[in-house]
């Protein structure tokens, strides 16, 4: 027995303490339902050891999309106290309780890796569930497109909740009307890891904007204070697009629409250029104001199969500035904090998937050094939600299912690669 086994099995161990029956909750407490890009990730995970739960993951998350094919960013399948906002404050109106928003959509990026471990078991789960996540690619394209980049209507869309990204868009925003409200997030971790009240009042007002419009997207699109092109959207959905395609084709369908899409974002993905910062960016559409920010998401762009010379200098740059990367945001940023959720954590998803990029590039000692320095991070402080990029300090929630999925995924050194 080697020292990753053990961490393997403590992985595994997770995984199966949050399963809480054909879905997996990010972790008891702090995050009690089924989350959307956590599920995706969280199949990964189960496909080292169990590939039929690892589809069933996938496919409960589809048993909540609407009939304009969103997929939630969370499913409520069993009450829970402990998390707020409820089900009842989202109103969302899919067969299943749910949020009324959706998340980045890694599921068939996922997808395309657990089929790759057995496609014939993998073409007939994909069978099922290919229509579906054209659907929700679709409504994407419908809804969510400026210029051809992939908006969020909220923040937690982008599952990047209070990055740096958001911050004109949210000053722009008077919460007036919001009520009293009771956060649950800061009874379960510290408030110094989690966004502030400043910002949830913004986030819970955006929410009872949608369950008022009925979540209807044309209500809501109308006279939005909330609309920012954001690369995490962008590159997810066009790297999603490209695998669909993949899987499509194995299956002999007709992927002619999503090639059609993948041109329209590939030309969306340019508009996120940030010129001056030298850097894919996020763009406020109402006031067409730049976030200025070098995220972990601006390195997002080999995942979705762009490059850029300048990322790759970049790249080193901000790996330079930490003891651990990729930071949400670099010290050399002065909204940088270093325990703050996305301003300034790092965290084990997106370098899994800015490793995928680095590797589709040609990358491969750097995709090697980043899948060493996460298994190192994770080796040292344990199954975290998040680190700080300075001393690997864990943060957030523990026992996390996502950390322990892309361990056994691909940070430990027995992963069976990706
Ligand atoms: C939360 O509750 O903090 C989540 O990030 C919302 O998705």
């Amino acid at each position: 027995m080697t020292w990753a086994d053990g961490f393997d099995e403590q992985a595994r161990e997770i995984l199966r303490r949050n399963d809480r029956g054909g879905y997996t909750i990010p972790t008891s407490g702090l995050y009690p339902y089924q989350w959307n890009w956590d599920s995706a990730f969280a199949a990964l995970g189960f496909a080292q050891f169990d590939l039929d739960r690892a589809w069933c993951e996938i496919e409960t998350l589809f048993t909540g999309q609407w009939t304009n094919g969103m997929v939630p960013h969370i499913l409520f399948h069993a009450p829970d106290e402990g998390y707020f906002p409820s089900h009842e404050v989202w109103q969302g109106t899919g067969p299943i309780p749910s949020s009324g928003i959706s998340q980045p959509p890694v599921a068939a990026t996922m997808a395309r890796l657990i089929y790759e471990r057995d496609p014939e078991i993998g073409a007939a789960r994909m069978e099922m569930l290919f229509d579906k996540m054209v659907a929700w690619h679709r409504w994407f394209m419908a809804w969510r497109l400026d210029r051809g980049a992939v908006c969020v209507t909220h923040p937690w869309e982008a599952g990047r909740d209070n990055a740096p990204d958001w911050d004109v868009a949210m000053a722009a925003i008077t919460p007036d009307g919001v009520g009293e409200y009771k956060r649950r997030d800061t009874s379960h971790v510290d408030s110094s890891m989690r966004p502030t009240k400043y910002d949830y009042d913004r986030y819970i007002w955006l929410v009872q904007r949608g369950a008022r419009l009925g979540w209807d997207e044309a209500a809501m699109l109308d006279g939005t204070p909330f609309r920012v092109a954001d690369p995490t959207m962008t590159f997810t959905l066009l790297r999603a697009m490209r695998d669909l395609a993949v899987m499509g084709a194995a299956l002999g369908r007709d992927t002619g629409e999503i090639e059609g899409w993948i041109k329209v974002l590939e030309a969306g993905a340019a508009t996120l250029w940030n010129d001056d910062l030298g850097c894919y960016d996020s763009r406020d559409v109402r006031s067409g104001t730049w976030a200025g920010a070098v995220s972990n998401a601006s390195f997002l762009c080999w995942y979705a199969g762009i490059d850029r010379p300048e990322m790759r200098d970049l790249y080193r740059d901000v790996l330079a500035q930490v003891k651990y990367g990729v930071p949400s945001l670099p010290p050399s940023d002065d909204r940088f904090d270093g325990k703050r959720y996305w301003r300034g954590p790092v965290w084990g998803v997106m370098n899994l998937m800015i490793a995928l990029g680095l590797a589709d590039m040609g990358l491969t000692d750097e995709a090697e050094a980043l899948r060493a320095s996460t298994a190192d991070l994770v080796a040292q402080q344990g199954f975290a939600e998040y680190f700080d990029p300075r001393d690997g300090g864990p943060a957030g929630g523990s026992s996390f299912t996502w950390t322990a999925a892309i361990w056994l995924g691909w940070a430990s050194p027995n992963a069976q690669g990706v």
